[in-house]
């Protein structure tokens, strides 16, 4: 009695492998994040990110022409702002002199045909390190709303092409894109932070930017990550107000929530391999407990595999460079 059939046989070398391989990724799938500081000459690297940097405008100039030539031509901006121009509304955010517009330019300036998508929260501007304005110790939904709608048309006035609101206040997204329709930025794009959970993964990227929150967590505003239906209402709204691609974020625990809004919705899904994924990775790595490029690899496919349209990782230019 022999096996009626042998499925060893397509896994028999690497060429059969290949021809029968249903996931390709490519430097086509990433977007990648970068942080950005005030100064000159500054390459800083963040201390749980290994080999992960903040640069100074200049340098961001020479980091994304280095992106394009090896295919990633997508980037998502982040800012780190000094403590001084920090307050509980964000004032900073609407500056059109203010680093995250000038960093749009540069990035334009130095590479036109980048797609620029930019980070659209108040965290980084908040004196209380929370996505929206605070009154009496509560992150207030409407009044965040306004402002993260006039920080949007800022990124779209600076020259972005898509922002991509991470705060996760009700109505954000229907309030952005009919303030992008009002003043004339048709094709301004929206990527929404649609099922984003309060997730634990976020600590080293808060390190990046020096944004933890000063008091609570983000409970009251992201996702619980128990929940799987809420994703499914959270992603619905969102395209529903208009976004033009639907994330979900953190990444590998939540590859069941990217399945599953990928057989549902009809826009382009993402998914956000946070910070916390990518210093696990390094950081097995470092100690020799991992073999960093290949469980990289693996990672980055199971996501495609998943359904993700688009991967936001920092390991976006090794995998690029890999992939050659
Ligand atoms: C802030 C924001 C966070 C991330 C992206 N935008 C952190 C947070 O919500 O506290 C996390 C990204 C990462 O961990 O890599 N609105």
């Amino acid at each position: 009695m022999y096996p009626l059939k042998r499925n060893r046989r397509l896994r028999t070398n690497e060429a059969i492998r290949s021809l029968v391989r249903e996931t390709i990724i490519s430097p086509n799938d990433f977007l990648v994040p970068l942080f950005v500081v005030e100064g000159k000459g500054v390459k800083e690297e963040i201390a749980s990110m290994p080999n992960y940097f903040r640069y100074s405008l200049d340098l961001l100039e020479k980091e994304v022409k280095e992106l394009w030539s090896l295919g990633l031509k997508s980037v998502l901006l982040f800012v780190k702002v000094p403590d001084n121009l920090k307050d509980n509304k964000g004032t900073e955010a609407v500056n059109p002199k203010g680093l995250m517009q000038r960093a749009i330019q540069t990035v334009k300036n130095a590479c036109p045909e980048m797609l620029v998508m930019t980070d659209v929260a108040l965290d980084p501007y908040s004196s209380y390190g929370h996505d929206g304005i605070v009154e009496d110790g509560e992150i207030i939904n409407d009044d965040s709303v306004e402002v993260l709608t006039a920080m949007s048309i800022s990124h779209a006035e600076a020259g972005a092409d898509f922002v991509a609101p991470s705060d996760m206040m009700d109505g954000r997204i229907l309030s952005i894109r009919e303030a992008f329709e009002d003043e004339g930025f048709v094709n301004m794009g929206i990527m929404s932070y649609s099922a984003k959970y309060a997730s634990a993964f976020y600590g080293p990227f808060r390190d990046a930017l020096d944004s933890a929150p000063g008091f609570g967590d983000k409970k009251t505003y992201q996702m619980d990550y128990a929940n799987r239906f809420e994703a499914i209402k959270e992603t619905e709204m969102d395209i529903d107000e208009g976004a033009d691609i639907v994330m979900v974020k953190p990444g590998l625990c939540y590859l069941d929530i990217v399945r599953e809004i990928k057989n549902e919705v009809d826009v382009p899904v993402a998914v956000y391999q946070v910070s916390g994924e990518y210093a696990m990775v390094k950081a097995a790595a470092e100690k020799g407990w991992l073999d960093h490029d290949a469980v990289m690899m693996e990672q980055l496919i199971a996501m495609k595999r998943a359904g993700a349209n688009i991967i936001a990782s920092y390991f976006a230019k090794d995998a690029a460079k890999l992939l050659g």
